[in-house]
């Protein structure tokens, strides 16, 4: 049974980090299969944190190969300071393989990211302005850079070219900004080319033969299933497929070959970002859980919008990725309301609706219907086992596994690495 998936449930930040960590001890590969360094990851080792947001979290346990694979973005600035920095903290980062067809994002897919952004003014996405969007753009469109591209000089130059040509028309006569020289872009990429090297691998090969050799590998979703382009909150979404599907895409292995999907859960709800949240909060609750949750992004520094458990989102994610488990984060951040309200279907123009509508006129429509569920204010930071927890808490939990339609296998009751109760092993 080697293969997992772990993804989000919600919107993203649901505290995947974390979770991926806590596997990481007994999982061979850590593969991310999509995004870029619009993911924020934050692990706490010890009494060390770490903002990962490109890296797949397995390179924090010593033992595990991080794989960054095809379906991957990488912005290799980015890439080079985060192995960097953690190098000067003492991580060896040597295993780490990079997929050879993983796109690259350009310095000018960063600028056409921000000047989009600008230009759809009140209309805008809230990208977090890295270049993903646009790099994915430019891969469906066949005028991407690829990290193989890096090592033919003649090659990376007709690509750059090619992107340039189109890219210079619309930044010069639309956007009002300076043309970008192509000799400016291939110089820079050239420049990451041999330290990059060392880490370049036939990542499909790699994983495969690894499967084979019955070790065990993680594919670690970034955002969440919400913001998947094409299950997602569209177009309120980023570029690529979170979702279960995109980690065989995105990493070169069959469906037949993933046994488990962990959706990573919080107990409440938060997105960052424009575009709809039908249980987002604007007074003194959102303000308490943005706070005692420390609701701010790892990438961008954004507060979150914060807002209650939404059991429509969570059968969603259960349907449209095949979850098998949950793993249900932040539960102490919930310690001292005393009823807590749960979001258990919307009305939609008069009537009750249980699913997550398709359209979305609908949905930005949606009002949540509530069901209170009693509070409690024991500290549950220390609770090892699910029967530690308050009598309220417990059935809090398990009211959420009824509504959201599989196995709450784990819980997170602390940000540290070992505040975690364990229900069902994932492994
Ligand atoms: P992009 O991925 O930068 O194109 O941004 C598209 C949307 O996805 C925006 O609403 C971002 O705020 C959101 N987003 C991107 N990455 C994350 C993440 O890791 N967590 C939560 N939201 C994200």
């Amino acid at each position: 049974m080697p293969a997992l998936v772990l993804l989000g449930a919600q919107w993203g930040d649901e505290g995947k980090g974390k979770a991926t960590d806590l596997l990481g001890g007994s999982v061979d590969y850590v593969v991310r299969y999509q995004g870029g360094n619009n993911a924020g990851h934050t692990v706490v080792v010890g009494d060390q944190k770490y903002a990962l947001h490109l890296l797949p979290s397995g390179i924090l346990s010593p033992g595990c190969t991080p794989v960054i694979g095809n379906g991957v973005v990488v912005d290799p600035s980015v890439l080079l300071s985060e192995l960097s920095g953690l190098n000067e903290r003492g991580v060896d980062t040597s295993k780490l393989l990079i997929s050879g067809n993983a796109h690259i994002i350009t310095p000018y897919n960063v600028t056409v990211d921000k000047v989009t952004e600008r230009f759809l003014g009140k209309r805008k996405i809230g990208t977090t302005g890295r270049g993903i969007g646009p790099t994915y753009a430019d891969k469906i469109n066949r005028v991407g850079i690829r990290v193989q591209d890096l090592y033919d000089e003649s090659i990376l130059t007709q690509k750059v070219e090619a992107a340039l040509d189109a890219k210079n028309q619309i930044l010069t006569k639309l956007y009002n900004r300076r043309a970008i020289a192509v000799e400016q872009v291939v110089e820079e990429l050239l420049g990451y080319a041999e330290k990059i090297k060392p880490y370049v691998a036939d990542t499909v090969l790699v994983l495969n033969q690894a499967l084979e050799d019955d070790k065990v590998v993680l594919f670690e979703g970034g955002q969440g299933t919400l913001l998947d382009i094409d299950h997602g909150t569209y177009p309120f979404v980023t570029s690529s497929n979170p979702t279960a599907g995109g980690a065989c895409t995105g990493a070169g292995v069959g469906p037949t070959k993933i046994s488990r999907v962990i959706g990573i859960l919080k107990a409440y709800t938060t997105r960052v970002g424009a575009g709809p949240f039908p249980t987002e909060l604007f007074d003194e609750d959102g303000e308490a859980l943005r706070r005692i949750g420390g609701e701010r992004g790892v990438t961008t520094g954004r507060d979150r919008r914060c807002g209650w458990f939404d059991a429509v989102i969570a059968r969603y994610a259960t349907r449209v990725n095949g979850l098998t488990d949950f793993f249900l984060t932040k539960l102490d951040v919930l310690t001292g309301w005393e009823q807590i309200p749960v979001c258990v279907a919307y009305e939609i123009d008069g009537k009750r609706v249980e699913e997550l509508p398709y359209s979305q006129t609908d949905f930005h429509h949606a009002k949540p219907v509530y069901e209170m569920l009693p509070g409690w204010s024991e500290d549950i930071s220390k609770a090892k086992s699910f029967s530690d927890l308050p009598k309220n808490a417990q059935a809090y939990v398990k009211a959420l596994e009824e509504m959201s339609g599989a196995p709450i296998s784990a819980i997170g009751v602390g940000p540290g690495r070992d505040e975690t109760i364990e229900i069902n092993s994932f492994l």
